[in-house]
């Protein structure tokens, strides 16, 4: 019950939001296109990712960027000035917790295990039952969440225009005071800027056969073979768009899709996440239940606990003891070091 009246909460704040965004939004486009800035700053990926696509009144902006991550690591924008977005989302480890609930303000604790953030301009929708429909929005959700920053947001802009360097910045950058849309759109920039293709699988797509270890090859190989990985966890992000029930429990605490789109047929389905940088941003699974990579192999491979939503792309896969550690030294090989020194 306690959970459901969070859900809720939760639900109706990014409501507010969203009417708030849509308003702000229109005022401001004009004032946002001269911002535009200079093509050689745009980031450059790897060919297989598909390019970035920029909301029309939020494209790449190195001063944005820098102007967001300043607001990512302050603590000020929580009521008590004791939690940022950089508390739950830390640099080293990926911006994801070590733990499986993050604290929040007055400690209290979150109910899904903080995921980490990075090429998150290949999500349709954030959260791990996509809930939230943009990074603008999904920027504001946690200021303003109680259980998190608790901060309303016209609090927090009356909060940041006492301070000279926001006030002055957002005067440059946006031609305005502090507003939701600068928060918004400054926050998402930099977090769009967050972008991690440097593993040592990346060296060996583009092309250097010795990146990976003959060991670590013949786990790329199960990976996209015998145990089936690929089926979900594809593209350059190693990810993808759909829900899946895996198998976790018969019965789940957490609902997932369900609680998004209230149809039983979701239960237990959860976005598919990314597993670059996987060895660094454990626990694992949105409830952070699984301790090791060990274990989360060891249940793909017995296939999961009987559910009606589980897919039927979760079967047993008879890998041997072997086979699993070639699996586990690949998912260790998609690191990317060079993301801790962002
Ligand atoms: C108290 C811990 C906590 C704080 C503070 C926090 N987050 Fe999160 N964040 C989480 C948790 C937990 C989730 C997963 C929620 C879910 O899936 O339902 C999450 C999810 C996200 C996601 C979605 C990622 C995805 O893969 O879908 C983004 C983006 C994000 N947070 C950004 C932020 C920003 C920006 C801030 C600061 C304004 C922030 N977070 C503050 C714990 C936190
Ligand atoms: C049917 C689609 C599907 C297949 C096949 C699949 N996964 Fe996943 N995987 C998921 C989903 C969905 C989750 C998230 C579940 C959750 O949050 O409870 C997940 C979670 C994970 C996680 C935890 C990620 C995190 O950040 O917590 C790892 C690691 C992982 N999978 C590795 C693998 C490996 C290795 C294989 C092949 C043996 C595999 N997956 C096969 C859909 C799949």
């Amino acid at each position: 019950m306690k959970t459901r009246l969070k859900y809720w909460t939760y639900t109706i704040i990014v409501l507010i939001c969203t009417s708030f965004f849509i308003g702000c939004g229109n005022k401001r486009d004009d004032t946002i296109q001269e911002n535009t800035a200079p093509v050689e700053s745009k980031i450059i990926l790897p060919e297989y990712f598909k390019p970035i696509d920029y909301p029309k009144d939020n494209p790449f902006d190195s001063k944005k960027v820098a102007l967001g991550e300043k607001m990512f690591n302050d603590t000020r924008l929580s009521r008590d000035n004791s939690v940022a977005c950089a508390s739950c989302h830390i640099k080293e480890y990926a911006f994801s917790d070590t733990v499986q609930f993050s604290v929040g303000i007055d400690s209290q604790i979150m109910e899904r295990n903080s995921p980490p953030l990075f090429n998150l301009f290949t999500h349709n929708a954030f959260f791990r039952d996509g809930g939230s429909p943009t990074l603008e929005l999904q920027a504001i959700g946690p200021i303003e969440a109680p259980e998190e920053m608790d901060l309303n947001i016209v609090e927090l802009c009356e909060k940041l225009n006492q301070i000279d360097e926001y006030k002055i910045a957002a005067q440059k950058l946006y031609d305005s005071e502090v507003t939701p849309f600068v928060i918004g759109r400054s926050i998402a920039n930099y977090m769009r800027s967050l972008n991690s293709h440097h593993s040592r699988y990346d060296a060996y797509l583009q092309g250097n056969q010795s990146a990976l270890s003959e060991t670590e090859q013949k786990g790329l190989e199960l990976f996209e073979g015998k145990a089936k990985c690929i089926n979900c966890h594809y593209g350059g992000d190693l990810r993808s768009n759909n829900y899946y029930n895996i198998g976790l429990y018969e019965h789940y605490i957490d609902s997932g899709l369900a609680r998004i789109t209230l149809k039983s047929s979701d239960a237990g389905k959860f976005k598919v996440p990314s597993l670059r940088n996987i060895a660094i941003t454990g626990p694992y699974m949105h409830n952070g239940s699984l301790n090791s990579l060990e274990e989360v192999i060891e249940h793909f491979n017995l296939g999961g606990e009987p559910h009606p939503q589980k897919t039927e792309l979760i079967q047993p896969l008879y890998l041997n003891k072997k086979e699993k550690r070639q699996l586990l030294e690949f998912l260790i090989a998609l690191t990317d070091t060079s993301y801790q020194h962002h």
